[in-house]
C-alpha cells in the first residue's frame, strides 16, 4: 500500500478477467480448500462478483450469483474474503452489502450461503447483516467440519 493510502481509498467494483490472478492468489492464501482459477473465471460478468481494490491491488472479493425458479429467484453468496492485512476495517461488510444489494436489484428475494461452523468472524458478520440459521450440514467440508446454511429474506414493504 502506498504510504498515503488507507482503507478509505478502497474502491469496490465488478471483477474483470484482469483481476483473476490476484483473486486466485488471495483465495489460496485465505482458504484451505481454495477455488481454482477457472472456478472464478466462470463468474466474470456476474453482477455480484465484486472486488475491493486499493492502489491497483485486490484486497478482497465476493462472489455471488442467483438461480431463477418458476416463482422465486434465489441468490447465493459463494465466496467472500479479505486480505488478512486489511481485515477489521469494514471491507468484508461492504463487500457483502454490495453483493446483497446487487442481488436484490436483480430481483432476488432470498439469499443463502454456507459457512464453517467454527468461522466466528464470518458468522458474526452474516448475522449482523440479517442472515439467519436455516440448517446444519454435517461433514460438508472435506476435513469433516459441518456447514451452517444461513438465509437472508428481506422484508419488502
Ligand atoms: C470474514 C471476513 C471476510 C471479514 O472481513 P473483514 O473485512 O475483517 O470484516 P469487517 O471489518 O467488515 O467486520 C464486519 C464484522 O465481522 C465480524 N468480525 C470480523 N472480524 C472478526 C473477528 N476477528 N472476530 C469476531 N468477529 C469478527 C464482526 O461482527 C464485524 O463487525 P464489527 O466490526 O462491528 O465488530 C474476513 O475475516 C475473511 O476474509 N475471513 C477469511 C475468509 C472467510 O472466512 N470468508 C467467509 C467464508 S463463508
Amino acid at each position: 500500500m502506498a504510504t498515503d493510502s488507507t482503507v478509505d481509498d478502497v474502491a469496490i467494483r465488478p471483477a474483470t478477467r484482469a483481476d483473476l490472478l490476484d483473486i486466485s492468489r488471495l483465495e489460496t492464501r485465505v482458504f484451505d480448500e481454495p477455488w481454482s482459477y477457472s472456478a472464478f473465471e466462470g463468474f466474470v460478468g456476474e453482477p455480484a462478483f465484486l472486488i475491493a481494490e486499493l492502489d491497483g491491488s485486490v484486497v478482497g472479493y465476493v462472489v455471488a450469483d442467483w438461480t431463477a425458479t418458476y416463482n422465486r429467484d434465489f441468490g447465493h453468496i459463494k465466496d467472500l474474503a479479505v486480505d488478512p492485512a486489511f481485515r477489521g476495517h469494514g471491507l468484508g461488510r461492504s463487500l457483502l452489502q454490495r453483493a446483497v444489494s446487487q442481488l436484490l436489484v436483480e430481483g432476488v428475494r432470498s439469499i443463502k450461503l454456507e459457512v464453517r461452523e467454527s468461522n466466528t468472524p464470518a458468522r458474526r458478520l452474516y448475522v449482523e447483516e440479517g442472515f439467519e440459521a436455516f440448517r446444519r450440514i454435517p461433514r460438508y467440508y472435506s476435513d469433516g467440519e459441518a456447514a451452517l446454511v444461513l438465509v437472508f429474506e428481506p422484508v419488502f414493504g
